[in-house]
């Protein structure tokens, strides 16, 4: 375990932005027009693998459509400055061409009050749900179907913009079509960043807030380290879901393996800032046909007692990865923990923001860090993996903030922290408990 109580003083840059970050599907309730919500009822997750034992539907999840202005109070008392939430595009447009005005209407009202409270609003606009009509006619896997998000955006942006201070087009649109590429997958990964440079055009139109696209910047590290296939493999895993990404950002071309190279000048530069989503690292086999390494037998001490893909703490896969996205200013769009415990969130706290730190002297930009999550709540498939600063009960929907919860409001209040800092929220070191 790590000595988290003599980890010196740090502070972040004047003006570092510090929030928390959810996604609606996984907090609102009934979002019934949903391609998500259609497959829970035909008991298919996207989660889903054969050893999790765990399986819910999202039903009312935090009941956040209906207690919204207290989950803003809530992010105002604990302290945060910014807020990264997600709108849902099926319940603007639940059927093809109609619009549900009653639900721009709760979006605005939530932007508003977000506004008064002084919180700075990052929103995404797709967090990895869409409209049940449009997975139908083939959803991102169609560049044609280009065309229905343009007109939602064109729909919806001016009438949100004037509220907001940061854009996610796609939630972690690099993960999108696995890592076995197949001509599907690399249509599907061209897709998706037409689809992203799409809404970045769009919202240039109407806003002057940075744009760009959440990246789930995964660690890939090779299960046998001498071995040169795992090493080479995982060299080509980064490949597709990191690098792939970058190039195309950085200079227009779409370079994916089986398909011919494009050069698309839509893409080329259009990214505002990078936005990181940050939780582990991922072990590479390339003697299986997933490319995925089953856990070391030491890793089933794992922190999150539950069954779950998180297995460890790696902050310095956060140095690493932040090094190699120098050329632009950078936020944490997402990091945290599940745990039960919540002593865990204030060791993966402080030794993430520790490693934040470090990334920062090293000369990488960044901006600003959103927790993940700000409560628990819907993790796709299952309410079992805690992510919250604060406890949502899911029968009366009472929010009760957890001890991680006022660490992290004594962080933001510094704009920095410390071992003592740590020793007021943390007495003793959580213990580690044997996984299923
Ligand atoms: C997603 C969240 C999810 C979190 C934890 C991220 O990949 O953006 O929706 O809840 O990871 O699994």
């Amino acid at each position: 375990m790590y000595d988290v109580f003599s980890l010196p003083s740090i502070t972040f840059p004047k003006d570092f932005l510090w929030g928390s970050a959810t996604a609606g599907h996984q907090i609102e309730g009934d979002n019934i027009h949903s391609q998500m919500w259609f497959d829970e009822q035909q008991d298919k997750f996207w989660l889903d693998d054969p050893g999790r034992k765990f399986k819910a539907t999202s039903g009312k999840a935090c009941d956040n459509y209906r207690l919204y202005r207290e989950d803003v109070d809530l992010l105002s008392v604990l302290g945060h400055q910014a807020y990264r939430m997600s709108i849902e595009w099926s319940r603007i447009e639940p059927v093809e061409g109609q619009w549900d005005v009653s639900a721009v209407n709760h979006y605005i009202d939530l932007l508003t009050y977000l506004n008064q409270r002084g919180i700075q609003v990052f929103v995404t606009l797709h967090h990895f749900t869409h409209p049940l009509w449009f997975e139908q006619q083939g959803g991102f896997r169609k560049r044609e179907n280009l065309r229905y998000f343009e007109r939602y955006l064109e729909y919806l942006l001016p009438q949100i913009s004037g509220f907001v201070n940061g854009w996610n087009v796609i939630n972690e649109f690099n993960l999108w079509g696995g890592l076995v590429p197949t001509p599907e997958t690399g249509n599907l990964k061209f897709n998706m960043l037409r689809f992203h440079a799409l809404g970045y055009h769009m919202i240039k139109r109407f806003s002057s807030a940075p744009v760009s696209s959440a990246h789930a910047f995964i660690h890939w590290f090779p299960r046998r380290y001498n071995d040169t296939l795992d090493r080479r493999t995982t060299g080509y895993v980064d490949l597709i879901t990191n690098e792939f990404f970058f190039h195309a950002i950085r200079t227009g071309e779409l370079v994916y393996p089986g398909m011919d190279c494009e050069y698309d000048p839509e893409v080329k530069g259009a990214l505002d800032f990078w936005a990181v989503n940050y939780y582990t690292r991922h072990m590479v086999d390339a003697r299986q046909a997933s490319l995925q390494g089953p856990r070391f037998k030491h890793k089933e001490l794992k922190m999150i007692p539950m069954d779950f893909y998180l297995e460890e703490m790696y902050p310095e896969g956060l140095v690493a990865n932040l090094e190699r996205l120098t050329d632009r200013p950078v936020y944490i769009t997402e990091n945290g923990c599940s745990a039960d415990d919540d002593r865990f969130r204030i060791v993966y706290l402080a030794l993430h923001l520790s490693a934040l730190k470090e990334a920062i002297e090293r000369g990488v930009d960044v901006r600003g860090y959103f927790y993940w999550s700000l409560m628990d709540n819907y993790e796709w498939g299952s309410f079992i993996p805690r992510f919250g600063l604060v406890e949502v009960d899911l029968k009366t929907f009472k929010r009760t903030p957890k001890p991680s919860a006022l660490f992290y409001r004594d962080i933001i209040r510094e704009n920095g922290f410390g071992g003592e800092t740590v020793q007021r929220y943390l007495k003793e070191l959580p213990t580690l408990q044997k996984g299923e």
